[in-house]
Order: structure tokens, then C-alpha cells, then sequence
């Protein structure tokens, strides 16, 4: 394939011309593949999705949804693209789109070439199998073994959500001969190297780390992008044009995860449901972040190397990574350097990472803590950002606290530890009492503000909420 084509339904279509800040989602409408809509070029409405062949966990490639809207055109160059068009068509309609129909899934019709994208996700994932009779499902899944959250990125504002949730639950299995799930057993498309210049920006993809890291000792001020879900809100809705955009996303380097015995390493490339997948339950703490971490379409895009280098004070990743006393490996043209995270934030959306550095990885450092917690206080239980976010880690041995480390997000210009906090549970017995005493202090950690999400009061008034909801959730801890 022409290096600055992408296939889209089987077919090539070149992308000479495209701008470096010109979405998939406007890009395609331009090709006259019009399912897929724009609501809000945000990432919150999922009337844009669309399935991306992308490397697999169970099987060598998966059909990823992602938001269109968000991803440039020409970080598809090389890949393959499927929307809703090239799903089914109106004489032979893709199982999705039939169960959508005949289940009253679909009105007005402005959200359901999304939702059938996510919903085709779903369906062709490995892993998802029927439970086995008498077994009850996990909840929010089918008896069919679908994930409704598959379905959380996408909005719908008149059929109501019912008939799309029973045509979720109606899918069977992919038939043998069914022509994307065939797909899945073979290796998807390298991302192909490549260098776009336009008068509106230069966008490149390089092969390696090294190429990169040479690219932006040149550079500096180049911006780094990998799934695109805060670099896209900056194009889409505040102008941003870079000069230069570096897509670091799918660099080999970036994209490892080792579970050794002493540390777990994760690539700053890899995007949150490739984390929970091939963690696999290995860090508990984080196994509680990712659910209410945006919407399963984000999730599919968005990477914990995006999370720490957008620096937000209100990202998720930082309070639970903070608990975890994670480091962060950067890469730079002279080396490696490791960062405690505690250390790595200087002020708002400030960091120590030089421009010159891509962040390669997150260290966890092992034994994991015994009892742990991601408290999320927002609007909304999914889909929202925190008001207040706070991570937890916590040994408790023979009724004493032998170790306490606790990340705060949303009460200060960055993400914090609680060192008062801590302090006062180390060493003490695990108690109402010590808890009391140790929110008294939590409830006085970082420096929160009033905002349209929270009162400064209420995020206070959270914290001490939250170290409660720890203790009545681990009582017993102290007779173990
Ligand atoms: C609808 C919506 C909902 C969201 N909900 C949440 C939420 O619930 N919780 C939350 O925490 N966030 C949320 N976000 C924010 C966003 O999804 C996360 O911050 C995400 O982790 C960013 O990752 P990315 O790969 O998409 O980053 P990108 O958008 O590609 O990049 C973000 C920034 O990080 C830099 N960067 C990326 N990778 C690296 C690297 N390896 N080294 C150095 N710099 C790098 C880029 O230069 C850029 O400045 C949401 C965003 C949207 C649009
Ligand atoms: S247009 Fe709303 S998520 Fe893309
Ligand atoms: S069918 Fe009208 S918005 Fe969903």
C-alpha cells in the first residue's frame, strides 16, 4: 500500500492533500463515507466511531473503535479502516446493524453508525464468550457475554438506550466465513513510517524511538502525539496547528509491558484497555482506574504516556500511579533517565521532562501494597472527569499499618501525595479512631479551588469521605 494511503473497506484511498490537522472523521466524510457524523469533535458522543485493525491481545490483530473525530487523517497512513458502510450493506446488513433494526435500536439515525461501529467491537472480540449455562454474568455483560461498555463512548438522545442494549444482548458468534473476523488471525498492517509537509504543519511517523528522539534534539518544540484524545480537543476546538507533530503511538519501544519480579513496566504507548487486558489483573489499583477512565471508545486511544504528559492535575492515572510510588523512564538523545512520579510534576500542567524527551515508560516497583482503592468522586458514575480523584495503598499487618501511600488529583495545580496523611496512619493500629485522625488531616492536604465540577469545601469535605469508605470497606484488616 502506498505509504500515504489508508484502506478503508478494502479499499485504498490515498491521503495526498490531507492537512496534518485535518481529522479521520472530516477526511472520510470528504471521500463521501458520510455514516459516520460529528457531535461534538470532543470524544464525548461517539457519533464518530469507527474500527481500526490494531494489534491484538487473544488474537494477532483486533477491530478497535475509535473516535474519529479526534485522530488525524494521516495517522491512519497504512492501517485499515472499516465504517459503518463497509459493515454491511442495505441488502445484506452486518449482524449489528440487523439487531439494531429489528430491536428498535435506531430513530432519528444521527448516533447509530456509531454505535454499530462499537457495538461490531464488541462483537468480533475474543473474548467475549457466552457464559457457561447456570452461570451468572459479570454485570453490566449479556447472556451473550457482551460488554456493555463497549457502548459507553456513545451517546443517543431519542431512541432511549433499552432497544440498543437488547440488540447488544441478541448478537450470537461471527459464522466461520465472516470476512472481518477472518481478519483477526492474521497481523495487522505496520503502522509505515512516513513525512507529511504541508503549509499548514508537517506531520511524521518514525520507524524507531532513536529517529525520534533525533527528530526532536532538532525539534524541540515539535509536539508529541499518541492516541490523540487531548491532542485532537486541542485542534478541533481551541486551533492548535503545531509546525511539527510527531506520532509516537506505534513505536516498538514504547508499546512493551514486562511483569518482573521486582518491577511492572508499562510503554507510554500503550493505551488504557491494552494496559487492563495484558495487565490481567496483576495491579489491582489499576484494574479500579480503568473502568472510570472516559468511555471504552477513549480508552482504546488514549495512553498512560498521553495521561502523565498532558500533566493535567485532573488526570486519573496520576493519584493511582502516585499510591503506586510509580517512576517515569524518560528517553532522550542522551539517554535514560527514571523520575519518581512524585517528583515529576513542578507546578500546573509543568513538568520536569525536558522538550527534548519522550516519556518510554512507567515503572511500578513490587511487592504491591495489600489493600488498595481508586476513588473517583464526578457528576457522572462514567464518561466524566473527577472533581476529586484519590489512589490508595495501604499494608495493614496484624492490625497495624506497616505502609500508607496516597495520590490526590483535583485538590492542587498538580496531582499530589498526601504525606500528612500518610504520616499519621504509619505505624498506627487500623482503627476508626486512626482513620478519624488521618482524615482530619486529609481533609487539610493540597489546596482546592471552586469550580463549575466542585466547591473547594466539597472536595475537601471528599477526601475525608473517601479514606471512610477505604476503612468501612477493609474493616477486618485489623484482626488479620
Ligand atoms: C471525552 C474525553 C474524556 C476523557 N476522560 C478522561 C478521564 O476520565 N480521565 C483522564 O485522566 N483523562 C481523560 N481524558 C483525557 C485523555 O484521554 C487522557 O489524558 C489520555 O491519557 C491522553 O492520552 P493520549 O495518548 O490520547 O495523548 P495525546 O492526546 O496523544 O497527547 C497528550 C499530551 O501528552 C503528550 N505525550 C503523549 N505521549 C507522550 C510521551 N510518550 N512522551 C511525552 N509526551 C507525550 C503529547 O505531546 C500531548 O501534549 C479524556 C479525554 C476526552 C477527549
Ligand atoms: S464527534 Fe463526538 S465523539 Fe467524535
Ligand atoms: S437514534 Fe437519534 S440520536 Fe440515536
Amino acid at each position: 500500500m502506498n505509504p500515504l494511503s489508508t484502506d478503508v473497506n478494502g479499499v485504498a484511498r490515498s491521503l495526498d492533500g490531507a492537512s496534518p490537522h485535518v481529522s479521520a472523521l472530516d477526511w472520510l466524510r470528504d471521500q463521501g463515507l458520510t455514516g459516520a457524523k460529528e457531535g461534538c469533535a470532543e470524544g464525548e458522543c461517539g457519533t464518530c466511531a469507527v474500527l481500526v485493525a490494531r494489534p491484538g491481545v487473544d488474537t494477532p490483530t483486533e477491530w478497535v473503535a475509535l473516535n474519529a473525530c479526534l485522530v488525524p487523517a494521516v495517522a491512519l497512513a497504512g492501517q485499515e479502516v472499516v465504517t459503518s458502510e463497509g459493515l454491511g450493506t442495505p441488502e445484506h446488513l452486518h449482524p449489528v446493524q440487523r439487531e439494531m433494526a429489528v430491536r428498535g435500536g435506531s430513530q432519528c439515525g444521527y448516533c447509530t453508525p456509531g454505535f454499530v461501529c462499537s457495538m461490531a467491537a464488541e462483537y468480533y472480540r475474543a473474548g467475549r464468550v457466552q457464559p457457561a449455562l447456570a452461570t451468572v454474568p459479570p454485570p453490566d455483560h449479556g447472556p451473550n457475554g457482551f460488554d456493555l461498555h463497549a457502548l459507553s463512548g456513545n451517546l443517543c438522545r431519542c431512541t432511549g438506550y433499552r432497544p440498543i442494549r437488547d440488540a447488544a444482548y441478541a448478537l450470537g458468534q461471527p459464522p466461520d466465513d465472516d470476512r472481518l473476523a477472518g481478519r483477526c488471525a492474521a497481523e495487522p498492517p505496520p503502522a509505515t513510517p512516513f513525512a507529511v509537509s504541508r503549509e499548514s504543519g508537517a506531520f511524521v511517523r518514525p520507524s524507531d524511538l532513536a529517529q525520534t528522539l533525533d527528530l526532536l534534539a532538532t525539534h524541540p518544540d515539535a509536539v508529541l502525539v499518541a492516541g490523540c484524545t487531548d491532542h485532537g480537543v486541542e485542534v478541533n476546538l481551541r486551533g492548535d496547528r503545531p509546525a511539527l507533530t510527531i506520532a509516537i503511538d506505534r513505536l516498538p519501544e514504547l508499546r512493551t509491558l514486562e511483569v518482573g519480579p521486582t518491577i511492572i513496566e508499562i510503554g507510554a504507548a500503550l493505551s488504557l484497555t491494552e494496559i487492563e487486558r495484558r495487565l490481567d489483573g496483576a495491579v489491582p489499583l489499576l484494574d479500579g482506574v480503568v473502568p472510570q477512565f472516559a468511555s471504552r471508545l477513549i480508552r482504546n486511544s488514549a495512553t498512560i504516556g498521553g495521561n502523565l504528559g498532558t500533566s493535567s492535575p485532573i488526570g486519573d492515572l496520576p493519584p493511582a500511579l502516585l499510591a503506586l510510588e510509580a517512576t517515569v523512564v524518560l528517553a532522550s538523545a542522551e539517554g535514560d533517565r527514571e523520575v519518581l512520579l512524585a517528583e515529576y510534576f513542578t507546578g500546573y500542567r509543568q513538568t520536569v521532562r525536558r522538550r527534548t524527551e519522550v516519556i518510554r515508560s512507567v515503572r511500578i516497583p513490587l511487592p504491591l501494597a495489600g489493600m488498595t482503592a481508586f476513588h473517583k468522586i464526578a457528576k457522572r458514575r462514567f464518561d466524566d472527569i473527577s472533581s476529586v480523584a484519590v489512589g490508595f495503598c495501604l499494608q495493614v499487618d496484624h492490625g497495624v499499618v506497616t505502609r500508607a501511600r496516597i495520590g490526590l488529583g483535583g485538590v492542587a495545580a498538580t496531582p499530589i501525595r498526601a504525606r500528612g496523611t500518610e504520616a499519621v496512619l504509619m505505624g498506627a493500629p487500623w482503627t476508626a479512631e486512626t482513620v478519624e485522625a488521618a482524615a482530619a488531616v486529609l481533609v487539610t492536604e493540597g489546596t482546592p479551588l471552586d469550580d463549575h465540577r466542585a466547591s473547594a469545601d466539597y472536595r475537601s469535605a471528599m477526601l475525608g469521605m473517601s479514606l471512610r469508605k477505604l476503612y468501612a470497606a477493609n474493616r477486618m484488616e485489623a484482626s488479620a
